[in-house]
């Protein structure tokens, strides 16, 4: 199937950098890729259950209207689930935030998905670890 994506121009030009480095052969392949190692992502993240620790590290646009407030509020109905949170101001343009959670993965991912769907939220990455038996 063909579909048509709108993309900044800066996020296009690297995704075509390193397509280009990492020699595939169509930019078509390069997203295709993109697209399954999403997916996998977004399975693994389903798979987990049980009590967790975990460290999720968000960047985001810092002149996105709103958008603290937003991941504030948002901090703010997990509280039972976020032990810690730290903010970085990377630059004149982005933030980072580091958020430690521990609780059930089921509501990691709630938390996960909810801040990754929030627009002017560039990059999110979870890390988990297990608090069970045998560690
Ligand atoms: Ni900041």
């Amino acid at each position: 199937m063909r579909i048509g994506v709108s993309l900044p121009a800066n996020l296009l030009g690297r995704f075509d950098e390193i397509i280009a480095q990492r020699g595939y052969s169509s930019r078509s392949e390069g997203i295709r890729d993109a697209i399954r190692s999403y997916i996998v992502d977004y399975e693994w993240m389903s798979r987990e259950e049980g009590e967790k620790v975990g460290v999720i590290t968000l960047i985001y646009d810092h002149h996105k209207r709103g958008l603290g407030n937003t991941l504030t509020d948002l901090q703010h109905k997990f509280l039972k689930l976020i032990e810690s949170s730290l903010h970085v101001h990377i630059d004149h343009e982005n933030c980072m935030e580091v958020v430690l959670v521990k609780g059930d993965a089921k509501d990691v991912k709630i938390l996960v998905e909810k801040i990754m769907a929030l627009k002017g939220v560039k990059h999110v990455k979870l890390t988990i670890t297990s608090l069970g038996e045998g560690l």
